[in-house]
């Protein structure tokens, strides 16, 4: 049965060791940050804070802070499931007969399956108000010069005004007041597009904030879907069943049921304020620039809520571990559009949009260009600033064999491709402009002759297959 909520969650956690729980009283300003932020410098467990300062409510930090713990919560080893399942429905066909129709029930059944299912009430509907406030809950202040208090794991649901699509996404919020908090969604992300699209509507935009909900529930706001899924159909594809929502009680708009809270309220796309600064993904604080502000009109939550947050800081922190799902994640995805495409990297160092390697097997001159442009096309690859493209023999995991690869089979002047005035990641300390800068390719495949390369290429040194075998059988004898 798949996980429904936190609190199944911290109990498999807790089964499997990978839960610390802190009784002692620890401070939602800094003091809480930096104990995720050391747990996770030093692959540290999923920590929950029993006794928070002025709070009564536990805060639950670096839950998905490891391979094992995303393992657990959203139930499989193999991530590349997740996008398999979604390339295997975009390849189901109708077939045409009764019989042939019959034989697909259990395959149409498995994705009707995924589909979210309203309920009337779930357990974030045990308490319910329209005099809502963030004041109670313990958000936490990170780095001594971050502008406030941020909301960092709340999932933000939106509706596309036109289409109806729902989205979740994660954005930051720095909470303004009771009821005031500021909405981070960067320009290229769908909550701006929404929101955009309902200003020019002369509209402002429903907007719930759901603390918790299921592990994959929480993943599925962080993935970058294809554009036009809607993210709580993907929830459902991920955990291979739908997951149950509820209607909120101030705005017309669906959240899941089993969220430890959801704050209910629109985003007004004309009142803009300035939001920042932030310690941010890259390890620098992101300067203060403008965002819309969201306002409070109700809250929904259970008796006995978990306050879910995240630290965000020099990579390697939490996010990491989510990015690299992701990465295993989407590839099968990536695969439909390039069949080429053998395996996919984003060093966590990189924090994601910085950096990717991919492998390719090559099969014409200037494929590893086709490549990449293609994927500075796609979704939220376009922010990327490099890419390096390799051979299938070359691991993307080993960045010894990445490096190995650029210095003996790329040219600087031929092989490196620069691009002016592309997307940027909002977040890039060292784009010229916000939002605009420049991409880096680094074509690293082995180059043929009509791609220019006149030379023969150099045989590779490898081991002949007897004395390997020799060496093999005596290995233990030489006392090593
Ligand atoms: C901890 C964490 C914090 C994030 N904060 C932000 C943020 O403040 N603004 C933003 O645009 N994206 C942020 N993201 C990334 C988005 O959640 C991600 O791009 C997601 O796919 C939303 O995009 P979409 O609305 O286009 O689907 C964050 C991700 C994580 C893991």
């Amino acid at each position: 049965m798949p996980i429904e909520d936190i609190h199944e969650f911290i109990k498999e956690l807790e089964k499997n060791g990978e839960i610390k729980r802190i009784k002692i009283e620890v401070d939602s300003n800094l003091e809480i940050a930096e104990i995720l932020r050391r747990g996770m410098y030093s692959n540290g467990p999923a920590i929950l804070f029993e006794n928070v300062k002025n709070y009564n409510m536990p805060v639950l930090g670096n839950a998905f802070g490891s391979m094992k713990r995303l393992e657990i919560g959203l139930e499989m080893k193999d991530f590349t499931e997740i996008g398999q399942r979604i390339v295997d429905m975009t390849k189901m066909d109708m077939p045409s007969g009764f019989l042939n129709k019959i034989k697909k029930l259990p395959e149409l059944s498995k994705m009707t399956d995924s589909f979210p299912k309203q309920e009337n009430a779930g357990p974030v509907t045990e308490i319910t108000s329209n005099n809502a406030s963030f004041d109670d809950i313990p958000i936490l202040k990170s780095w001594p010069n971050d502008a406030g208090r941020f909301i960092t794991l709340g999932l933000v649901a939106t509706k596309h005004p036109e289409t109806g699509v729902r989205n979740l996404g994660v954005f930051r919020m720095q909470i303004v007041d009771s009821t005031h908090a500021l909405m981070h969604w960067q320009k290229h992300k769908r909550g701006a597009q929404h929101s955009e699209i309902s200003k020019d509507r002369g509209e402002k935009i429903p907007t719930a904030i759901i603390i918790g909900g299921e592990p994959a529930t929480v993943f599925s706001s962080i993935a970058p879907v294809p554009e036009g899924l809607d993210k709580y159909l993907f929830a459902g594809i991920t955990r291979k069943k739908g997951i149950k929502t509820v209607k909120c009680k101030t705005i017309d708009l669906e959240v899941p049921a089993n969220a430890e809270i959801v704050f209910e309220g629109y985003v007004d796309p004309k009142d803009i304020r300035e939001e920042g600064p932030f310690g941010d993904h890259t390890g620098y604080y992101t300067p203060v620039e403008p965002y819309p502000t969201f306002t409070l009109t109700g809250i929904m939550r259970r008796k006995d809520p978990i306050y879910v947050t995240t630290v965000v800081g020099k990579p390697i922190l939490e996010d990491a571990y989510i990015g690299k799902v992701i990465e295993q994640s989407f590839l099968p995805l990536i695969r439909m559009f390039h069949p080429e495409v053998v395996d996919f990297s984003m060093p966590a160092a990189g924090w994601f949009q910085g950096f990717a390697i991919i492998s390719i097997k090559k099969r014409y001159p200037g494929q590893a260009k086709k490549v990449m442009m293609g994927l500075w096309g796609m979704g939220q690859l376009s922010l990327t600033k490099m890419f390096v493209v390799v051979d299938d023999d070359i691991n993307v995991h080993d960045i010894n064999d990445v490096i190995w690869a650029i210095t003996t089979r790329a040219d600087a002047a031929r092989d490196t491709v620069i691009i002016n005035n592309t997307p940027t990641d909002t977040l890039d300390p060292a784009s010229p402009l916000v939002n605009l800068g420049s991409k880096m390719g680094i074509d690293a495949t082995q180059k043929t002759k009509e791609e220019g390369y006149q030379r023969e290429i150099q045989q590779q040194v490898k081991v002949d297959t007897n004395t390997k075998n020799l060496v093999d059988s005596k290995w233990s004898d030489y006392g090593l």
